[in-house]
């Protein structure tokens, strides 16, 4: 059967930590040699797109980036047969979508892996980028904890899975009506994690935690949510003093692209305790990870034999 990558927990634990040894290795299989990677974007990127074209070329393989306008899921034709199209010519498909059903019906409907490149559920590749990050810092990294401070999302939601897979606690302070659900924090809890809180009191979540995490308060272009947003967010801002309350080894991360000023201050996201960059780095590493694992998992014919 073959083997998608919708969000971190298609892993199991075990498989989660042979995609991080293949991560910290430096002499990647070619395993993509002769064939292509479809990538699709339906909402613009920095990080992903760029990590995973290059992740693509280590791995041997060609890729091949769509712009939303030229795909045009379920406008043009429907998300099953842009998947079945670009299953003839590439050995994997990964996508940036608005809404996750869509990768759903991507992945039904081939039998060559996808990836999700972040849809509105979960980022799982940002995930296993951030593992790495933390595992680089601590080494080993069980019974230690991670501190989400601000808007409860699919960054979140991904990495409390990925850390509560290695066995961290995971914590949460979010505003009221930004809170993860009980059904979320069940199955952090269901996948591991010795400690679940969530918390409105940022001072409470960071208290003697070994990472910090934040994101931007709102997306880009959605100017109205973020004036309606940035009052009740602005208590969640990440600076030094909420730094100060976190374990004296503890470290700060953010997926970028950061709102300086707003979620967090210049001085943390520039200052010594911050892996921002070396997480930034890592996605090359956790895409080239993830990918090699998911075509070594496959049976896949190849071009001019589908
Ligand atoms: N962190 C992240 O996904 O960055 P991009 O939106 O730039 O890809």
């Amino acid at each position: 059967m073959t083997r998608h990558l919708l969000d971190v927990d298609d892993l199991s634990g075990p498989e989660l930590n042979e995609v991080l040894a293949l991560g910290t290795d430096t002499d990647p299989r070619p395993v993509l040699a002769g064939r292509g990677a479809a990538l699709v974007f339906e909402k613009p990127s920095n990080r992903t797109r760029n990590s995973t074209e290059m992740a693509v070329v280590a791995l041997g393989g060609h890729p091949i980036y769509l712009r939303r306008e030229e795909v045009d899921i379920d406008g043009r034709e429907s998300a099953e047969d842009v998947a079945r199209t670009l299953a003839l010519y590439h050995s994997v498909i990964a996508a940036r979508v608005y809404d996750h059903r869509v990768l759903q019906r991507m992945a039904d409907s081939v039998s060559i892996p996808v990836v999700n490149l972040l849809s509105d559920h979960s980022h799982p590749l940002q995930a296993i980028a951030d593992l790495l990050t933390i595992k680089a810092e601590f080494g080993d990294v069980e019974g230690r904890t991670v501190a989400w401070v601000g808007d409860y999302s699919n960054v979140a939601r991904s990495l409390a899975k990925a850390a509560a897979m290695v066995g961290m606690g995971v914590r949460f302070a979010c505003p009221a009506g930004y809170q993860p659900g009980t059904a979320d924090l069940e199955v952090f809890e269901s996948l591991g994690a010795p400690e679940v809180i969530s918390t409105s009191d940022p001072g409470e979540a960071v208290d003697g935690t070994h990472v910090v995490v934040t994101d931007a308060w709102y997306l880009m272009g959605q100017e109205e949510e973020a004036a309606q947003r940035r009052p009740i967010f602005e208590p969640y801002r990440v600076d030094d003093d909420l730094m100060g309350l976190a374990a004296g080894d503890a470290i700060f991360m953010h997926c970028l692209p950061a709102h300086r000023g707003e979620e967090v201050t210049n001085s943390v996201l520039d200052g010594a305790r911050s892996r921002v960059w070396p997480e930034a780095a890592n996605r090359f590493n956790a895409a080239r990870a993830a990918i090699e694992w998911l075509v070594g998992q496959a049976n896949l014919p190849g071009i001019g034999n589908r």
